[in-house]
């Protein structure tokens, strides 16, 4: 083992090892708690790990690598999965060159504070060349893709290289023993599923074309009990946006994250000297659900527009009017909501060519003449001198039969046969892999944002892709629409360097750092409804940071569930998010009017520390005790935390704590939230005496300066009581150190 590399990277109290076993096919060896090892020790564990091999059983016992191969005698599922006309299927790879930060890396051990490691690894008899790439970022998060380019001569392209799967694997601790995932639906989003791991594949797969409604968004995996602050856990995402894999998988003595790009049959085949590369795969090792959570949050931060600005509190008119568009009412909506507070305006679906309802207009992006024979520069003029920025929906990748475009390029549809595939909310899908196609949008898209003075477009995505192929040859398209659209979106941002989009696909079917990587924010849901909403927020949020999430306060009624809530029940869950309305405010009365502004002003208020602060929660275990959601800022000077109260309980109170606060200090409480939490006798007194959470200068802040003060040690690992008598409320908590403490 003399020319054993190894590579040590750290970064925010994580360690990754990385050594070339299996004669050179990198292997992460360690990926957790920063190890702190001289070079020798590091290297006498990776031989201590080394077994000699069984009677019986291989020779030479595998050591599941990063990208594990069958060839070696690896019996889980191969990184690669791969043939050409039925040979070079089992391929063996060997070690070309091994870079950290693009630096030769030579024998012995070698450390770094982060950096990006690239293995070149080939196989000269299926003549495949596999580069492999794994990061890890100044968050401490890792991030892994692999390639493969087809080396044969020119003379074999009558026979391409066909790839079934490319995933990586990022070895777990067989400690750990639970996963925790995500399934949903329409209108329900990451609901929690969590359970034993036991030995084979804990699979989920996303063959929608899109993330997808259901998509599990990440998988968690952790020490029995793991919780938002307890436990070690490792976090699995992909970054793509199309059809994908995350896998849990157990063998012998092993487990690991496994994800990957889901491929469809015959989707990439590669000529001579073509390449093919996966998505990044990310992991997130942490303390606590939260621990991880932060890594991917920051990483988020670093890169998003949304961190660029405080984030304006916005008014969508969905669910306002939906489709039913009237230049005056609009404007009616912009003028009270200006008067609340807000400070961008969204005109959602139904502003386009013949766009009555979701049956038709998909596909023509210029204002109905009919509703707007001026075009929409007239509302976002006025919305713009109301104080607001102009937003406008769109929904790009889609088309209508019923459109002018599908009449004059039927041939633009996506379809894997001469039928159009199953209407899906009456639309079909644009091939954007099309040059024609792609340029046409961008067009259309370009000429939108300069000719209204657009800001934000919300791109929504409203329907899984069914037998989408090519439409001239029928061969798989969504690997290819999924890049496209990148693309799309890439050359859009170039253009409009200020411009923010938020991604939306029926609600928060399109939610993954592949989109993340090129959008601003998202719609976690379609459901405002608070009780829903809370845990859509809680889970939506392992992986993307509060202000990137759109939260609205819409209707007493819920649209999706038909539940009715108070206004401040829906305001409070609303608040630790990118504040938003969703509402027909015109008929509101005064007080809902002082509510709903009073809630903007404490937004405005307190927007930078929802924006830059960690996340933490509690209670999401039990569902008998209050949930929390919180951010405590990263000095720890100043926090906030939304409790909300559960369905119904066997008890009156329950203690809560507050995660995060640090214990050597005191602060001083303010407390808003529902008007009633229960008869007054069953409110404690630190709720009932505490003054309300301050708004802009809206005279309730000056009472701020008078609410209890309590040790940080005491609300962080004691508690105090919660009231549990009614269902269905909420108070945001607000937080603040007393100076000198
Ligand atoms: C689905 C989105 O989730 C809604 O917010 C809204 O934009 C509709 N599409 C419009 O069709």
């Amino acid at each position: 083992m003399d020319s054993m590399r190894v590579i040590h990277l750290s970064a925010e109290g994580v360690s990754v090892v990385i050594a070339t076993t299996n004669d050179g096919m990198p292997e992460i060896v360690h990926w957790g708690a920063a190890v702190t090892s001289a070079e020798p020790d590091l290297l006498t564990f990776v031989e201590a790990e080394n077994r000699t091999g069984m009677v019986g059983d291989s020779d030479v016992p595998y050591r599941a690598s990063m990208l594990p191969e069958h060839s070696r005698g690896w019996f889980g599922a191969p990184g690669l999965s791969a043939h050409r006309g039925g040979s070079g299927w089992a391929p063996r790879f060997a070690l070309r060159s091994l870079a950290l930060d693009g630096e030769e890396v030579g024998a012995g051990v070698t450390y770094a504070d982060g950096g990006r490691v690239s293995a070149v690894l080939h196989d000269a008899y299926a003549e495949i060349e596999l580069g492999l790439e794994i990061d890890l970022t100044s968050d401490g998060l890792i991030r892994a893709r692999a390639r493969v380019r087809n080396t044969a001569d020119a003379d074999m392209a009558a026979v391409p290289l066909e790839i079934h799967a490319l995933a990586v694997a990022l070895p777990i601790p067989t400690w750990a023993q639970e996963v925790l995932d995500f399934t949903g639906r329409w209108g329900h989003e990451r609901i929690p599923q969590r359970h034993p791991i036991v030995r084979g594949d804990h699979s989920r797969i996303s063959r929608r074309g899109r993330t997808g409604l259901d998509a599990t968004l990440v998988q968690a995996v952790g020490t029995p009990g793991f919780s938002a602050s307890t436990g070690e856990v490792w976090i699995g995402h992909v970054g793509f946006s199309g059809n994908h894999e995350h896998t849990i998988e157990r063998t012998d003595g092993r487990l690991h994250f496994r994800g990957g790009e889901s491929l469809l049959p015959g989707e990439i085949r590669l000529a001579p000297g073509e390449e093919y590369s996966g998505p990044w795969v990310f992991g997130s090792y942490g303390f606590g659900l939260d621990g991880a959570a932060a890594r991917f949050h920051s990483y988020l931060r670093k890169r998003s527009r949304s961190s660029r600005r405080p984030r304006p509190v916005t008014m969508n008119v969905w669910e306002a009017v939906y489709f039913d568009h009237d230049h005056r009412v609009l404007v009616d909506l912009a003028a009270r909501a200006a008067e609340l507070g807000v400070e961008r305006y969204v005109l959602d679906d139904g502003w386009f060519r013949g766009r009555n309802d979701d049956r038709a207009g998909l596909g023509d992006w210029t204002p109905d003449p009919v509703v707007w024979p001026a075009g929409l520069r007239p509302l976002a003029d006025e919305v713009r001198a109301l104080g607001m920025e102009f937003g406008l929906w769109v929904e790009p990748e889609m088309i209508n039969e019923d459109s002018d475009l599908a009449r004059e390029h039927p041939e633009w549809i996506l379809r894997a046969g001469p039928e159009l595939p199953p209407r899906y909310r009456f639309q079909q899908v644009l091939d954007l892999t099309q040059p024609g196609a792609f340029d046409h949008i961008l067009a259309a898209l370009d000429g939108l944002i300069d000719d209204i003075g657009v800001s934000y477009l919300k791109w929504d995505h409203n329907r899984d892709l069914i037998a989408a192929g090519h439409p001239r040859s029928g061969t798989p398209a969504v690997h290819e629409q999924t890049l496209a659209v990148y693309r799309l979106i890439d050359e859009l941002r170039r253009r409009h360097p200020d411009l923010e989009i938020e991604s939306c696909a029926s609600g928060g079917g399109r939610v993954d750092l592949g989109i993340l990587e090129r959008t601003d924010r998202i719609h976690p849901s379609d459901s405002h409804d608070p009780h829903d909403r809370f845990g859509i927020l809680r889970w939506t949020g392992l992986l993307v940071p509060p202000e990137m999430m759109g939260s609205h306060v819409a209707s007493p009624v819920s649209s999706v569930t038909g539940r009715i809530h108070d206004l401040q029940f829906r305001c409070a869950v609303a608040f630790l998010g990118h504040f938003g309305i969703e509402w027909d405010i015109r008929d509101l009365d005064a007080t809902d009017r002082r509510i709903l502004s009073d809630w903007i002003a404490r937004y405005r208020r307190h927007r930078e520390l929802i924006a830059t602060g960690r996340t933490v929660g509690a209670g999401e275990l039990d569902a008998t005790s209050p949930q929390v959601r919180g951010v405590v800022a990263a000095d720890r000077s100043e926090a906030l935390f939304t409790i909300v109260t559960p369905t119904t309980s066997p008890d009156t109170i329950a203690r809560v704590r507050f995660p995060g606060l640090a214990a050597d200090r005191s602060y001083r409480v303010s407390v808003s939230g529902s008007d009633s939490f229960g008869p007054p006798w069953q409110v404690p007194a630190w709720l009932r005496e505490s003054p309300a959470l301050g708004g802009d200068g809206d005279g309730d802040g000056e009472r701020e300066g008078r609410g209890p003060v309590i040790a940080g040690a005491v609300l962080a690992r004691v508690g105090l009581d919660f009231p549990t008598f009614h269902p269905d409320r909420a108070a945001v908590v607000h937080l603040a150190a007393v100076v000198g403490s």
